[in-house]
């Protein structure tokens, strides 16, 4: 776990930009939810160092064009960033988008899974509270969905393509969220009884982090040429709270202004993530580097390994529901 000095230390780092036109030139690249924040300055960097093609994958068709515009504008690179239609609200806009995927795209050299929500009421979406949806079972699903693509282009080009799915540090803050859940969680999860929404973001990025660590021990680099890793983007300047009340917001935009990271700062560990070598396959990665140690040991323990276990397990039933025979295909 992270000390208070060790965090404002990292905050103030200087991070270096490692995805550079020789990792990342002529390759396609796909960022979820880079109509914004973090997601749109990897995908205008991918775009500036000549990937050959970088999705924009967004929910919010105009807010994408937008951002493309931006994007060119910025880098001077027309006809690299292509906007694609992404909810992942939706497990039919899942599958439909990871269809598209395959068939269109010739090659997938990173999955950056950046899209999240953070979000304070209670609310249904698929059947499921939204940011379990959201961040947790699309999030997955798309990933599920897409590494056969990316085994397939690891075969074909002699390369590991990357899946980085982009956690916080903020979920390891979570403990008590997850004790009150972890014996029933889908259940507990989708009760507004049992459902403390303050906690909810934090709590889904802790899932996201024991399902990512567990799902890459099933799948490792050696059987899909696929390197997956969990990054950690540290507490940057983005709207990523407009979302929760007035007063969470404004403690939240404070502590930001005066600790936060730049967006473009930032936005440099996930281009590092997605170049990272086969050190970082399921591991926690942070201000650039792979940082097991700041996993609290509560989690990296024999007994939070079978809390991963458990809770992939819970989230692949419902894979299993909503696109039959998708992890057979993989696992
Ligand atoms: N900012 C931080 O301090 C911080 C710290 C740690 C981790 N992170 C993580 O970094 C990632 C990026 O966050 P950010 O700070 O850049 O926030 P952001 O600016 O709010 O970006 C989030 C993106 O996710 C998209 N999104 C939300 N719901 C979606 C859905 N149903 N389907 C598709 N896309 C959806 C948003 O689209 P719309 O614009 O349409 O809403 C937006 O493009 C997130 O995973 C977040 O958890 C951020």
């Amino acid at each position: 776990m992270v000390s208070s000095w060790e965090f404002v230390s990292e905050q103030r780092q200087k991070l270096p930009v490692l995805a550079t036109t020789e990792t990342c030139a002529g390759k396609t690249y796909i960022v979820t939810g880079s109509n914004t924040g973090l997601g749109l300055e990897a995908a205008k960097h991918l775009v500036r160092v000549r990937a050959k093609k970088v999705i924009i994958a967004v929910r919010n068709l105009k807010a994408g064009e937008a951002a493309k515009a931006e994007i060119e504008s910025a880098t001077n690179n027309r006809g690299i960033a292509e906007v694609w239609h992404l909810d992942l609200a939706s497990f039919e806009s899942v599958k439909d988008f990871a269809k598209m995927a395959t068939e269109k795209l010739d090659r997938i050299d990173g999955l950056i899974e950046n899209a999240s929500i953070a979000l304070d009421k209670f609310a249904l979406a698929e059947g499921y509270e939204s940011t379990v949806t959201i961040n947790i079972l699309s999030t997955f699903l798309l990933a599920i969905l897409l590494i056969p693509k990316m085994t397939e282009t690891a075969k074909r080009f002699n390369i590991q393509p990357h899946l980085t799915i982009v956690t916080s540090e903020a979920g390891f803050a979570a403990k008590e969220a997850f004790d009150s859940v972890k014996d029933n969680l889908m259940t507990k999860l989708n009760d507004p009884k049992t459902s403390d929404m303050n906690q909810r973001y934090a709590l889904s990025k802790l899932l996201q982090y024991f399902a990512g660590h567990h799902l890459a021990t099933l799948l490792p680099v050696s059987k899909t040429g696929v390197i997956l890793n969990l990054v950690n983007p540290g507490l940057c300047r983005t709207a990523l709270s407009r979302h929760v009340r007035f007063l969470w917001r404004l403690q939240i935009v404070t502590v930001a202004y005066l600790l936060g990271r730049t967006v473009e700062m930032g936005s440099r560990t996930l281009l590092h993530a997605v170049v990272a070598g086969e050190e970082s396959h399921g591991c926690y990665v942070s201000a650039c580097e792979v940082r097991e140690h700041q996993v609290p040991s509560w989690v990296n323990s024999e007994d939070g390994r079978k809390q991963g276990k458990l809770i992939w397990d819970e989230i692949s039933r419902v894979l299993e529901t909503v696109s039959p025979g998708c992890l057979s295909e993989v696992l």
